[in-house]
């Protein structure tokens, strides 16, 4: 799940060329309903909103720091409400706040109905919806089904006795013994974080499941009480008027009832432990009914609520079991991981997964996303250590052009580098400590918010010992100077998303492939139900490349080709029939008349 591919970084950021020939207008934004729990959808969109949303996760510790003890907080991303407005995004995911005991840095929770005192309060966090009501941005939760704390005071009562009443809330296993007598888990499962997955509680003779940290025991969701529970939690942040949940480690929730030993497919993973199978330990078929009464008591609510699901599975067809295939009566967006986190820039790979999302999800919505808390940055998997600043725009060209809803990381729309440690002491993720130096963990991406070049903290805080170190190259790469750089990366991601927002072809239409045998160039057009047309060619080679769209054969109507954006910029002036010449790593979006 998580990718530990990594890759060196690159110089400064390619400077900006010139202002654009044809400047698009965001969409005028749309005043919300105070009264709703949730705004007004943007720009005069058909659909539900999370259809043609751009949806921005916010990782709190690494955001902004409001109270100067160096790490995020609630009022901190109160106070960058407008930064996300001008940015135009849709919803922010905020991953969790609830109180924790931080060994997994918030997913690994203790109260599920309150906000953990380093956060702020339950009153700021209802502020902040306030807030970002007014600036129709929605808000959604992440949400931990599938494991609590072990300081959750579940766990601590169920591990006490097995006359508990929380016993059966959790996975236990009396486990077997072995020939000199000793007591050993029931099966070989490991974590996904290293070591056994069983952990021994000599109090009651049994082993728990943890499929995370030991200090994460999984719930047992064959235990309706579990599910009471849970949806009750979920209730409480709905009732407040969240506008949904992303699901985290939703495919693990389920593990086989007979404990069966997993299968070892050789070889072993980058905490040294075996490589096994996992089809004991996820995607079991007993997680759908859960998603159905999910995805039915989340209906209920008013404002078009939404389900997202944290989804790393092996191929494009099998997310489509998890929005209810034909039905549609589970999640609404289940993440597909394939195209951003499995790829490299290959414009082939990318045609065939992009084609996939499009024809076997029985014309579900993709969710797209290149980056967040758990991989190393874009950036740094797809760059090529000469072109990565044009290699960027490419990337957020794919993630905000092709017919998918828009999942973005906070530092992706500037250029953050992943930052990962060089020395084991200076590590703060549990999994680069024991992992370390074959996995360094995740500190690489969850560095500070790079915001401006006040001080030594980047603008994310005045204190000097932030949780994880800035970056250092916080001088040039942050949002106060892309801000003020037409060219930046930062300035692309906005003429991207107002364009998004505001041509009915990009923000609904459906795709249509073009030049399929190109293999260094991937072409697309978007096709609107009135026929209006968007074309997007993106050069993924270190050659120019001149495309062949034939666009009649694609039964696309239009004589003239009219530049709408492209990077770099100028690529043509005026129109053409086709892309004339792209450069290296190009990106051209034109309107096709
Ligand atoms: C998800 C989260 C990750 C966390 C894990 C266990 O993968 O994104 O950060 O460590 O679940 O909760």
């Amino acid at each position: 799940m998580h990718t530990s591919l990594r890759r060196s970084t690159s110089g400064p950021p390619a400077l900006a060329a010139v202002l654009l020939v044809l400047v698009v207008l965001a969409g005028a934004a749309v005043p919300g309903s105070a009264a709703s729990a949730v705004p007004a959808p943007a720009a005069q969109a058909a659909g539900p909103w999370w259809r043609h949303a751009v949806i921005y996760e916010i990782y709190p510790r690494s955001f902004q720091d409001s109270n100067g003890d160096g790490t995020g907080d609630l009022i901190g991303i109160t106070q960058r409400l407008d930064y996300l407005e001008r940015l135009a995004v849709d919803a922010i995911w905020i991953a969790p706040i609830y109180p924790s005991a931080q060994v997994d840095f918030g997913y690994d929770i203790t109260d599920y109905q309150a906000v953990d005192p380093m956060f702020g309060t339950l009153a700021e966090f209802d502020r902040l919806l306030g807030e970002a009501r007014r600036r129709n941005i929605r808000i959604i939760l992440d949400m931990v089904l599938n494991h609590t704390s072990d300081q959750h005071p579940w766990f601590i009562d169920a591990a006490r006795s097995r006359d508990s009443r929380y016993h059966d809330f959790y996975v236990w296993s009396a486990g077997k013994l072995d020939a000199a007598g000793h007591r050993q888990p029931p099966n070989n499962w490991v974590s996904l974080f290293g070591g056994s997955a069983w952990e021994f509680v000599p109090a009651v003779g049994q082993f728990y499941y943890h499929r995370f940290y030991r200090q994460q025991p999984d719930l047992n969701w064959r235990n309706p009480e579990v599910e009471r529970a849970m949806f009750a939690a979920m209730r409480f942040w709905l009732d407040r008027g969240v506008a949904g949940f992303r699901l985290d480690a939703v495919t693990e929730l389920f593990e086989d009832a007979k404990l069966r030993d997993a299968p070892a497919l050789g070889g072993t993973n980058a905490q040294g432990d075996p490589n096994l199978s996992d089809i004991y330990t996820k995607n079991l078929p007993e997680v759908h009914d859960v998603m159905r009464r999910l995805r039915a008591m989340v209906d209920t609510y008013p404002g078009e609520r939404v389900l997202i699901g944290e989804t790393y599975l092996a191929k494009t067809a099998d997310l489509d079991a998890w929005y209810g295939g034909p039905k549609h009566n589970e999640l609404h967006l289940p993440m597909d991981t394939l195209v951003g986190f499995g790829n490299r820039l290959d414009a082939n790979t990318f045609r065939r997964r992009l084609l996939e999302s499009q024809t076997e999800l029985h014309d579900s919505q993709p969710l797209l996303v290149f980056d967040n808390h758990d991989n190393v940055r874009s950036w740094d998997r797809f760059g090529d250590g000469v072109h990565d600043a044009q290699i960027a725009r490419i990337v957020a060209a794919l993630l905000l052009t092709t017919r998918a809803t828009a999942l973005m990381y906070q530092g992706q729309e500037i250029g953050q580098r992943t930052q990962t440690p060089t020395r084991v002491e200076d590590v703060r993720d549990p999994l680069g400590v024991r992992g370390w130096p074959r996995d360094k963990g995740r500190d690489g991406e969850r560095t500070p918010m790079q915001w401006d070049s006040s001080n030594a903290q980047a603008g994310f805080s005045t204190n000097p010992h932030t949780w994880l170190p800035v970056t250092a190259n916080y001088r040039n790469v942050n949002v106060h100077s892309e801000a003020a750089d037409p060219g930046s990366l930062l300035n692309w991601y906005r003429r991207l998303i107002a364009l998004r927002r505001s041509n009915r072809a990009l923000r609904e239409g459906r795709m249509v492939m073009l030049d399929t045998a190109n293999p260094s160039v991937l072409s697309y057009a978007r096709v609107s139900v009135d026929d209006e047309t968007v074309i997007v060619s993106l050069n993924m080679s270190a050659q120019p490349q001149t495309p062949s769209l034939d666009l009649v054969q694609a039964g696309l109507h239009g004589s003239h080709l009219q530049t709408l954006l492209s990077s770099p910029d100028p690529l043509s002036r005026g129109g053409a029939k086709e892309p004339v010449s792209l450069p290296p790593y190009a990106a051209w979006v034109a309107e096709l008349r």
